[in-house]
């Protein structure tokens, strides 16, 4: 199945942006640190998400419209009395130019909600949130984030692929996890 291949072939570069952001978030320490945070995802997944819309939309993917947005950032960073950074764009961003590339990305988001439960608290513990403010996005679909997850990863196993499609659908999630890579380390 292709979600599992993804998962195989992806593990080293999520095990290495994994490393760069944890040492990262246990350094937080302030409520402008954290917002400096969601800023590194508001701009990076930001610029991806407006890729993908060209691509994806409900007809591909029926739930599309009720996963993980960037608009979820916008709140949180708001809600903390921070300003949204400028999205990335270009070079910074990976190449995507059809749905396939489209899919390769989406699991990358939609993968970091699994993560995004121990980063919310994490975040929770290190600033002393007790109200949610501000967590709305690492706690991606909150109860709901297993199944939304098995939602997605079916989608992604149930459309015809060639093999050089799949190629591409794994090599874009590999740019994904890579450029995210760089952002963060600029
Ligand atoms: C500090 C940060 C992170 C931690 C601690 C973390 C941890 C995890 C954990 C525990 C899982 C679930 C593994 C499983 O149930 O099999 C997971 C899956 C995943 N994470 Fe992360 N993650 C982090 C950051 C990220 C980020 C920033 C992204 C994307 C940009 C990401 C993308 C993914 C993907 C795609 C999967 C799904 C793997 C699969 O195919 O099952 N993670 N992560």
């Amino acid at each position: 199945m292709l979600a599992e291949k993804l998962k195989q072939n992806t593990l080293t570069n999520h095990q290495q942006l994994e490393k760069l952001l944890v040492g990262r978030m246990k350094a937080i320490r302030s409520k402008e640190d954290y917002i400096n945070l969601l800023q590194l995802f508001y701009s990076y997944f930001g610029g991806l998400e407006q890729q993908i819309d060209q691509f994806m939309n409900a007809d591909e993917l029926p739930d599309y419209r009720q996963r993980r947005k960037s608009s979820a950032l916008v709140n949180d960073i708001t809600a903390l009395g921070g300003v949204p950074a400028q999205k990335a764009t270009g070079e910074n961003l990976p190449a995507i130019q059809s749905i396939i590339q489209a899919y390769g990305a989406m699991y990358v988001i939609e993968g970091s909600t699994l993560g995004g439960k121990i980063i919310s608290k994490m975040m929770a513990q290190q600033l002393g949130i007790t109200d949610g403010k501000g967590l709305s996005f690492f706690s991606g679909y909150g109860a709901d984030t297993e199944t939304m997850w098995d939602t997605f990863k079916h989608m992604l196993n149930n459309q015809a692929y060639t093999p050089a499609d799949e190629t591409l659908l794994i090599n874009t999630a590999n740019q994904t996890f890579l450029k995210f890579k760089d952002w963060a380390s600029r």
